[in-house]
């Protein structure tokens, strides 16, 4: 794996921790715990038992993992939980009209990616490749604990597994303000690290196919399953900008330059597909529906 350096919000401990991923159990829960310590504005909203509540999933499948590849991912997914629940605070702080439950918003996007360590043992991440939808295994993993202490926090139960639930679909379905957030921040906590995961993309470079130009001119996320070249990848998280639910993520992904950093790349990679990406974006876009 390259170098991950400069990860945005990464300590340099993070990244040589992701980099080597050699640690044992003892030192992963050291880190795990410094990670989510009691330092950041939002820890007061993790309660100690969530917090062992995904330790106990980590180690029981940590354990079993076979290759250093499959260790480092569960390690990249600790840090990513880590870079959604950060998105998720900043979220809400920018939509100040809605009257948010913290607790609520910190356990969602706290557990939404829980059902992902059971899946590395799988060797990849693709729900499609594996057969396995980590949202819907996640939400079940979280459903069957025993809530009483979380209840008297004001959290519900079935609101943090509907938002893990549907964190991964393609469309959200409903209008739950916490599944929306979910959704909102994972993507974003993805976007800003794309530069640098992007460079484990393994896709033959150059062009853009049709069906991809097409999913994301429609205004929808672009499928997986039409991604072939690395330029498609591009764009199929650009795409991801069409499903926003709240301004402030918008905002966000506008101000810290994602989308200029794509372009740029599909430049240098490809500049005929840039010139026609050119073409089609001085064109009126197609208007998504409020
Ligand atoms: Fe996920």
């Amino acid at each position: 794996m390259v170098i991950i350096m400069n990860m945005r919000n990464w300590s340099r401990e993070d990244w040589m921790v992701v980099e080597k991923a050699d640690l044992d159990l003892k030192e992963l829960q050291s880190w795990f715990k410094r990670l989510f310590g009691d330092s950041d504005d939002w820890s007061n909203f993790l309660p100690k038992e969530a917090k062992s509540w995904f330790w106990q999933e980590v180690e029981t499948e940590y354990v079993k993992a076979s290759s250093w590849k499959i260790r480092q991912n569960m390690l990249l997914k600790i840090r990513h939980t880590k870079d959604v629940v950060e998105a998720g605070w900043e979220i809400i702080r920018g939509e100040k009209e809605i009257d948010w439950n913290m607790g609520m918003v910190i356990i969602a996007c706290f557990f939404h990616d829980i059902g992902r360590f059971q899946q590395a043992l799988l060797g990849s991440f693709e729900d499609w490749e594996t057969n396995y939808d980590h949202g819907d295994k996640g939400a079940k993993l979280i459903w069957q604990r025993n809530w009483s202490g979380f209840r008297q926090l004001g959290i519900d139960r079935d609101g943090v597994v509907e938002a893990i639930r549907r964190h991964n679909k393609y469309k959200a379905g409903t209008e739950d303000i916490y599944v929306k957030l979910v959704r909102d921040a994972d993507k974003l906590a993805l976007l800003r690290h794309m530069k640098f995961l992007l460079r484990e993309v393994d896709c033959t470079n150059g062009g853009i196919s049709e069906t991809v130009i097409s999913d994301y001119l429609a205004g929808g996320m672009v499928k997986n399953e039409n991604v072939v070249t690395k330029n498609d990848t591009y764009l199929r998280w650009l795409s991801w900008e069409n499903d926003f639910n709240f301004e402030t993520t918008r905002r966000l992904f506008i101000k810290e330059e994602v989308k200029d950093w794509v372009f740029s790349e599909i430049g240098k990679s490809d500049p005929q597909a840039f010139s026609r990406l050119k073409k089609i974006f001085l064109l009126p876009m197609v208007v998504v529906g409020p």
